[in-house]
């Protein structure tokens, strides 16, 4: 791999790819594109400078803007409008203009370049009623899963990639279900490698954690720099659960798939935490407290949100059984790393996170 381009490369994921790649292949060309859409994206340009990543301040809505980053060996696709909640009570326009018409932007410079290509999709390609009507109990601290359950893909282990698609997923998912459907396409017609990891929650230092994004950094930084936090829905006591993957996991994980492309292309992954790296919002509090050393007080909504489910966990058998891959952060791990980025970088955090 010569050159590697990142698009979205300023972002939580992008920039930390990016930065990885480029320490382990010194003699790579990596280069990040980026629109800086996303509040706190401007803090990584120093971060990418200085880790020998060009930067070029563009929009994969605009192709070209992609001609002007070049063409490479290996297009990593990390730009989105990543929110689940993008279009609601307003316009869709551009959570499908990034991730649908951009993504085919992506493809289009992919296919002229014979560049492979790895696609960050999501686990809300998952409908969201399907993921309801999973069957859980609840434990003291959180909502588990059974380990028997009625639809195909789904076990105590969590979802594997066999599970139903039918029904609506949020235009976040629907979008990003698309551009999986059409690098399928690319994939069969034109002979483009490509892979695709549908990834529960990621998280880790440099996410710019909102309410609607990044919620263990919004979690952490709401307990280091103050402010309000409320548990919503499933009853107001924080039971929902996620799996959590930490960003090194992750670069971990894109490091094996560029060493076997050839073998693993055409494939679709689910990635995440899996059960043992997973939290409910009130055990996330407990760690939160224990890692920053403060406690908030944490309101409560008992109504449930629109496109919100109650768990979610990564089945990361067929990743595993494909790479031998599997997460080495515990939670525990994620939240103490959390804790000391905010602490570190305090000061230039505090215009985005505080
Ligand atoms: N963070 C997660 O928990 C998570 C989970 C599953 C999938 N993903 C996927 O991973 C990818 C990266 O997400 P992230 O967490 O880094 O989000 P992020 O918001 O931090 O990064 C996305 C970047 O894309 C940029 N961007 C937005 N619109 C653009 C456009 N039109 N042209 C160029 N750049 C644009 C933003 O400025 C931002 O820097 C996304 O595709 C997202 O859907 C993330």
């Amino acid at each position: 791999m010569n050159t590697i381009l990142i698009t979205g490369g300023a972002g939580f994921v992008g920039a930390t790819l990016a930065l990885g790649l480029k320490a382990s292949r010194p003699e790579a060309r990596v280069v990040a594109l980026d629109n800086l859409k996303r509040r706190g994206a401007e803090l990584n340009l120093p971060r990418l400078k200085a880790g020998g990543v060009e930067f070029v301040h563009g929009d994969i809505r605009q192709e070209a803007d992609l001609a002007e980053a070049g063409p490479a060996d290996l297009l990593i696709e990390c730009s989105a409008e990543p929110s689940v909640l993008a279009g609601y009570g307003g316009s869709p326009r551009y959570v499908i203009d990034t991730n649908l018409a951009g993504t085919i932007n992506c493809l289009e410079h992919a296919r002229q370049h014979g560049s492979a290509v790895i696609f960050l999709s999501t686990s809300r390609v998952y409908p969201i009623a399907a993921l309801s009507a999973l069957q859980y109990h609840e434990t003291e601290t959180r909502l588990d899963l059974e380990p028997a359950q009625a639809l195909p893909g789904a076990s105590g282990a969590g979802i594997a990639e066999s599970f139903p698609l039918e029904g609506a997923r949020s235009l976040y998912g629907a979008t990003k279900l698309a551009s999986e459907l059409i690098l399928a396409e690319y994939g069969a017609m034109y002979g483009l490698r490509t892979i695709v990891n549908r990834c529960g929650v990621l998280t880790g230092p440099w996410q710019m954690g909102k309410a609607d994004q990044g919620v263990v950094v919004l979690w952490a930084a709401r307990h280091h720099f103050g402010g309000a936090l409320k548990y919503i829905g499933y009853g107001g006591s924080g039971k929902q659960v996620r799996d959590v993957l930490h960003i090194d996991d992750l670069l971990r994980l894109i490091e094996v798939q560029i060493d076997r492309l050839d073998d693993l292309s055409g494939h679709t992954f689910n990635v995440g935490g899996g059960r043992e790296v997973s939290v409910s919002l009130q055990e996330l509090t407990a760690l939160c407290r224990e890692h920053t050393g403060k406690t908030i007080t944490i309101a409560s909504e008992a109504e449930t949100r629109q496109a919100d489910v109650p768990v979610y966990i990564t089945d990361n058998a067929r990743i595993t059984e494909a790479t031998g891959w599997r997460p080495a952060k515990s939670v525990d791990d994620i939240v103490a790393d959390i804790a000391r980025w905010l602490r570190d970088e305090e000061n230039s955090l505090q215009s985005i996170l505080a």
